[in-house]
């Protein structure tokens, strides 16, 4: 049964001003520029949270003006109020350079002191560029002393950055190295995207800013919960970098894990950035790691072949793939949590490409009540109940209950409140990157990833990257083969072993 109505009462807002900002986009003629920042600059330049002095300077190596650039942008920003879009194209400007040349970073200084004659501005540097050529412009950007900061640090130098960071744990730590000669860890903002989307944050909001839950938030009360981010396509355009990472790299490592640390982490003593990341920290620190000797019962890989009906092709079938590739499209762990609250409980993760359909989701499933007083009724006839965060595609929450049908029988039956953000706050969520590109204009740090997390979490994971490898040469007999499953599925059914001991199927991803 549905619930159609919501209500929103009083809103409590706390929400910084906007303040002014020099944002330099390295890879301004890529893709991420193009479909996700300059749009998501746009929509806060409407909002009135991009400051009136703020300016955006676009660099890449592609030869263009800064006409050029601007119309180049248009395409991507199409439907909206060409007035206000002009006013907004006012702001950015655009210079080509290669990165590996210092006269480029001369280049942009020149701009950006043109720009702020009085160097009272904060600058961001966005490095929407592959990870590869980090080592190349954060270096130079320090030589140039763009990244310098007084000790309190405004104005600031804030660089950003995308993933992956690393590949593994010494991979790591080595780009941490060369991050750090150049910039102290308050200047490193690392985009998880996942961490900006509105369901993820409401996360925290359900579990601090209630009473409810927190206290049936334990071994106690919860018997297991799914975290689920399903996908629909396949590796698409993207094969080079795709079969050198597979999605243990991709998903799991980042949006898997800080999904998880947002569900299971304790409250922090205020929500700011270092409380907020020490109590993430401890939560990814207290995963038990993967026993290797027995790994399929706590974790998969798998990778899709050709559909049933052959409209889809396999994996190994897909552009620019050595056919013989065993890169993991697919993974499923089961993740137990060392600490006093979660002992015993199950989380099942799970993420793939090319799976039944889009889903992203986190699935709390509480314990059966201890006994039925209800005639006919046993305890195991009662479903348990569920409150499951829908984080895309339809962006809300769903609490499902056992309820009495009315009627003069007695009829139990499955009862679901649904919130639904579409129908209660209208039109389109924000786009996660507006949150991300504000906070970094900002200032603030809460929603990106430390150096630290990221390191354990590369030491939880890499032991298996390295076993998967050495299988894979046979230099080493572990089970973790890897299992394939239909292109459109719900994915390898080696994934039921998981679930061994755990009274439940994986939900279904339809
Ligand atoms: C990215 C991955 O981080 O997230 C992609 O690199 C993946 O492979 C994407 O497709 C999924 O993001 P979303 O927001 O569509 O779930």
């Amino acid at each position: 049964m549905l619930i159609p109505q919501n209500y929103w009462h009083s809103t409590l807002c706390a929400e910084n001003r906007p303040v002014p900002n020099l944002l330099v986009i390295f890879g301004a003629s890529g893709d991420l520029t193009r479909r996700k920042l300059i749009p998501a600059l746009y929509h806060l330049f409407m909002r009135d949270l991009l400051h009136s002095d703020s300016r955006i300077i676009g660099c890449a190596r592609s030869e263009m003006d800064k006409q050029q650039f601007r119309q180049s942008l248009r395409e991507f920003l199409t439907g909206e109020d060409q007035e206000k879009l002009n006013e907004f194209l006012g702001r950015v400007s655009y210079f080509s350079g290669d990165y590996s040349d210092p006269a480029t970073y001369q280049k942009l200084r020149q701009q950006i002191f043109e720009l702020d004659p009085g160097q009272t501005m904060n600058r961001t540097f966005y490095l929407a560029t592959p990870a590869s050529l980090y080592p190349q412009i954060v270096p130079e950007l320090g030589k140039a002393g763009l990244c310098a900061e007084n000790y309190e640090g405004t104005p600031w130098s804030h660089v950003v950055l995308e993933k992956p960071f690393g590949f593994d744990l010494a991979s790591a730590e080595a780009l941490d190295r060369m991050l750090h000669e150049t910039l102290r860890e308050r200047q490193i903002y690392r985009i998880d995207h996942y961490l900006g989307k509105e369901t993820v944050q409401n996360i925290l909001m359900l579990r601090f800013a209630n009473i409810i839950f927190e206290p049936v938030w334990n071994s106690s009360y919860i018997d297991h919960i799914q975290i689920t981010a399903a996908e629909s396509v396949g590796v698409g355009t993207r094969a080079g970098y795709y079969d050198q990472s597979g999605q243990l790299r991709d998903m799991f490592q980042n949006h898997m894990l800080a999904m998880l640390a947002l569900v299971a982490m304790e409250a922090p003593a205020v929500f700011d950035a270092d409380s907020m990341r020490d109590e993430q920290l401890k939560l990814i620190r207290s995963i038990r790691p993967f026993p290797i000797q027995e790994l399929d019962k706590y974790l998969i890989r798998g990778q899709y072949t050709q559909s049933m009906d052959k409209a889809l092709p396999g994996y190994r079938q897909e552009a620019n793939i050595p056919p013989g590739s065993n890169t993991e499209t697919y993974v499923a762990a089961k993740i137990l949590i060392d600490n006093w609250r979660w002992r015993g409980v199950p989380f099942l993760l799970r993420t793939g490409k090319r799976l039944a359909s889009k889903r992203s989701e986190i699935a709390i499933t509480f314990k059966r009540v201890p006994h039925s007083i209800f005639p006919q009724l046993r305890a195991e006839d009662l479903e348990p109940d569920t409150l499951v965060l829908n984080v895309q595609p339809e962006e809300g929450m769903a609490l499902s209950i056992q309820a009495k049908q009315p009627g003069s029988k007695l009829c139990m039956g499955k009862l679901t409140m649904n919130f639904s953000y579409a129908e209660v706050f209208g039109g389109k969520v924000p786009d996660a990157y507006e949150r991300l590109l504000l906070d970094c204009m900002l200032g603030d740090q809460t929603l990106f990833i430390r150096s630290d997390t990221i390191a354990a979490a590369w030491k939880l994971l890499t032991p298996i990257l390295e076993a998967w490898q050495k299988s894979d040469s046979q230099k080493l007999d572990c089970p973790c083969a890897l299992q394939f499953y239909s292109a459109g599925s719900e994915g390898p059914n080696a994934a039921e072993k998981l679930l061994d001991g755990i009274d439940s199927t994986w939900r279904t991803i339809k």
